[in-house]
């Protein structure tokens, strides 16, 4: 299937699964304690997706059997809750979440502090997190692909973190998952080029080690090579002639004014 370019009426039915889904994101969020397990989080994000009428896309999602994807620590992404995985002070926790409205899909993720956390460890998060914001720098038509990628792999690996170049963004739409992919690191070629109306889901994933990650053998749980910590920040934006609408930012991102959509 091409990239699409989506409609006037498509882009506002995302902007609705974006909204929904940011404000799980920030309940979710804050509902995130030490000696809960990381089933509990599923199954309260489960409840908060639902309650809105949506669909949680990772729900048996090629056999995924949860709703959040909780990665702690070492674990990059994809992490399967389990009620013997209790969360404890100090840990970095990444939640990756998908919801689907009247048809429409919307992804994003973020990490968080559980208390009080290492210097170190709240770096990567910031970084983690501006890494993607220096890729939106880039994110608008007429520019391509590697802009993007580029931007937001030469920004992280200006600290010696690991860019994981395993995972991919993507475009996303109707599918969860559609053309292109969008990786974070410079590659030679420049890539697609960007039009008003494409919707990408856009996710660095970087280690504070090494970039290698390996699979568990639950076959989904990605985890540093390394054992390192990594981190995972994630939106689903919309290209436009100007700076890229972020559909999935939380209220207290926008109160912050990290980013402000056209
Ligand atoms: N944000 C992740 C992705 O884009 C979520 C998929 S997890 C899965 O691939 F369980 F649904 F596969
Ligand atoms: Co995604």
């Amino acid at each position: 299937m091409p990239v699409t370019i989506k409609t006037a009426n498509e882009i506002e039915l995302m902007r609705v699964a974006g909204k929904i889904l940011a404000k799980v994101h920030e309940d979710l969020g804050h509902a995130l304690k030490p000696g809960m397990s990381t089933k509990e989080i599923d199954s309260l994000g489960e409840e908060m997706i639902r309650s809105y009428g949506c669909i949680p896309s990772f729900l048996n999602y090629e056999g995924y059997p949860a709703s959040v994807c909780v990665s702690v620590n070492n674990e990059v992404v994809h992490g399967i809750p389990r009620a013997d995985h209790i969360i404890k002070e100090g840990d970095i926790v990444s939640l990756d979440i998908g919801l689907i409205y009247k048809g429409y899909h919307s992804d994003a993720a973020r990490t968080h502090a559980v208390g009080t956390i290492g210097e170190n460890a709240a770096k990567l998060i910031e970084r983690t997190r501006q890494s993607f914001f220096e890729g939106m720098k880039f994110a608008r038509s007429g520019n391509h692909l590697n802009d993007i990628s580029g931007a937001i792999g030469d920004y992280a690996e200006s600290f010696g973190y690991g860019v994981v170049y395993d995972l991919v963004g993507h475009g996303i739409g109707t599918h969860m998952h559609e053309e292109p992919e969008i990786p974070n690191f410079r590659k030679l070629r420049r890539g697609l080029k960007l039009r008003s109306g494409m919707t990408f889901a856009v996710e660095p994933m970087i280690n504070e080690g090494k970039p290698e990650v390996e699979w568990l053998d639950d076959e989904w749980t990605v985890v540093t090579e390394d054992g390192s910590l990594s981190a995972h920040y994630e939106n689903t934006i919309v290209i436009t002639k100007g700076r890229p609408e972020i559909l999935t930012l939380t209220e207290e991102e926008i109160q912050e004014g990290i980013w402000e959509n056209p």
